[in-house]
């Protein structure tokens, strides 16, 4: 490959360019014959955060379901409490500690979504951290609102305090978002306990109305009808996917809403039920995979390890794992004529990974063998020991 200001400029055989006239005065990277691929795109995280959920995964463990927690004030609403508390600074800080180790796993994008601030003042604050993080450190990121992740506990107690948060949502919060450009696309989790479709579409519709593109959390715990909402509105993306029915995966096969897999929930609440990601591919769906790196269902910033529970767990080829982590992913975030393959004229995104076989990434899981992060050609990481 050559690169030219953070650009591919020709992808080729060592031949090919080496007679290119740029190469003569160009700098030589030798990779030792390892494997190189595209930076992972991972196209779901809920970056902004105040801390784990440590306590909640321990009473998970003795027992207790995602769903109990979460109807005692646990789960989400828990990560609110704690991020309304903190400050800008202390989750900025959180956030550079975790985009550093994204990096370090070989992902050079990622998507971040609000949602655990849940009020105008806390939500905008997400979005605002954001755009500071991104122009303070390497790593390219796609912001998403997602205001309607549950109803806050405020409105909770309110009489129809659901009807008057979604109102807030669409009336206040979602013209302010646009207005101010601080997201690209507009997200709703649409399941038991959270917002049902017909809110979902209420918000989603508004976000379009705003040029905000829609996302959906859908069929994770219950099959919602959520999926059918995702294609009739053209969401960029369908995520979780769970629960989905046979109906559901042939609306996303004719349609090109991607469905975006995060084995990694089921991973580390202990389920068994995994996306049909088989059904899913030989359907002709759109399949991306990615991290939903967030503090009560998938505390992952590591792509290979998505990679490798896709393999084992969901039956994903390896090649077909990695086109879903890169190139599937960078299409559901609207940028894959930017991203996501090693392209004459895309970015110069690649990870670069310390095995002799591309199968070998997931066949070792749990182990990080990335051993350089290069974005738009420059290296943002480098394995300390070899
Ligand atoms: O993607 N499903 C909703 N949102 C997150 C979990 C959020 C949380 O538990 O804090 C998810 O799994
Ligand atoms: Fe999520």
């Amino acid at each position: 490959m050559l690169t030219s200001d953070g650009i591919l400029a020709a992808v080729g055989t060592r031949s090919e360019m080496e007679s290119l006239p740029e190469s003569r005065s160009a700098e030589k990277l030798d990779l030792g014959g390892r494997v190189v691929l595209p930076g992972f795109v991972d196209s779901h995280t809920h970056l902004i955060h105040a801390a784990s959920r440590a306590e909640e995964y321990e009473l998970k463990i003795a027992g207790a379901s995602y769903e109990e927690i979460a109807r005692k004030g646990g789960g989400i609403l828990n990560s609110v409490k704690k991020l309304r508390a903190a400050t800008a600074e202390d989750l900025k800080n959180r956030a550079h500690l975790a985009l550093r180790e994204f990096a370090e796993y070989g992902t050079t994008t990622l998507e971040a979504k609000s949602g655990y601030g849940l009020d105008v003042a806390s939500e905008l604050k997400i979005l605002r951290l954001h755009k500071e993080l991104e122009a303070e450190q390497p790593l390219e990121i796609v912001s998403t609102f997602l205001g309607a992740h549950v109803v806050p506990a405020e409105y909770r107690s309110k009489r129809g305090g659901a009807e008057r948060y979604v109102g807030l949502l669409r009336d206040k919060l979602i013209p302010e978002v646009a207005a101010r450009h601080l997201a690209e696309f507009c997200d709703v989790f649409c399941d038991r306990g959270a917002f049902s479709v017909s809110e979902a579409k209420r918000i989603l519709e508004a976000g379009k109305q705003h040029g905000l593109a829609p996302r959906l959390h859908a069929e994770q715990l219950t099959r919602s009808g959520a999926t059918q909402l995702a294609v009739q509105l053209g969401a960029a993306s369908c995520d979780h996917l769970e629960q989905i029915s046979k109906a559901d995966i042939r609306a996303l096969a004719k349609s090109n809403t991607v469905a975006t897999l995060l084995p990694g929930c089921d991973f580390h609440l202990g389920l068994k039920k995994y996306a049909p990601a088989r059904a899913l591919i030989e359907a002709g769906a759109i399949v991306a995979l990615a991290t939903d790196y967030n503090p009560g269902t998938s505390p992952t910033v590591s792509m290979p390890m998505i990679l490798s529970l896709a393999c084992t767990q969901l039956r994903v080829r390896p090649a077909e794992a990695i086109a879903a982590a890169t190139i599937n992913a960078a299409y559901s975030l609207r940028r894959e004529k930017q991203i996501g393959s090693l392209e004459a004229g895309k970015q110069a995104d690649i990870a670069i990974f310390e095995v002799d076989d591309y199968r070998e990434i997931p066949y070792y899981f749990g182990v990080n063998k990335c051993w350089m992060t290069l974005k738009k050609g420059q290296p943002i990481f480098k394995k300390a020991h070899t």
